[in-house]
């Protein structure tokens, strides 16, 4: 079932915008309606505005109009499968459930499959937040 989706971010990957670190990842998110939505990393000379391919697929899957993951993958050149940075865990699990399957893959067919839940095991979540009190200072 992720070979398509591994098979989608691998073809976006190409078109990673990455000139500063020569690294160019791929990721493609599939949402509850079926649709797959794409995202490659795009840096920017003033570094920190860079960003990052998976935020890139959760930016394109909102203006699909859909909001609930169901499996990501994750692709590029390294010597072993990549996984989504610290930063980018946490925008996932905005929008997936613990048991969400992330594939992760190399450009060479090296995969290594986990879930959200996993690499983002004591998520800061809205329950975190139920004594906030909006517009306190
Ligand atoms: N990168 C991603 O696109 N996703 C990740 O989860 C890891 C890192 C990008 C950001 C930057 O353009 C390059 O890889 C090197 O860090």
């Amino acid at each position: 079932m992720s070979d398509d989706l591994i098979a989608a971010a691998d073809m976006v990957r190409a078109r990673a915008y990455a000139p500063y670190s020569g690294f160019q990842v791929g990721a493609a998110i599939r949402s509850a309606s079926g649709a797959i939505h794409l995202g490659c990393n795009v840096e920017n000379v003033a570094y920190p505005e860079g960003t990052c391919a998976e935020a890139g697929a959760i930016a394109a899957m909102i203006a699909a109009g859909d909001s609930e993951i169901v499996e990501v993958a994750v692709i590029a050149d390294g010597s072993a499968p990549v996984p989504p940075c610290g930063g980018c865990r946490q925008k996932l699990a905005e929008f997936a459930g613990e048991g969400v399957p992330v594939t992760m893959a190399t450009v060479d067919g090296q995969t290594l499959r986990s879930t959200v839940g996993a690499l983002l095991p004591g998520r800061f979540g809205a329950d975190h937040m139920d004594r906030a009190a909006p517009g306190a200072p």
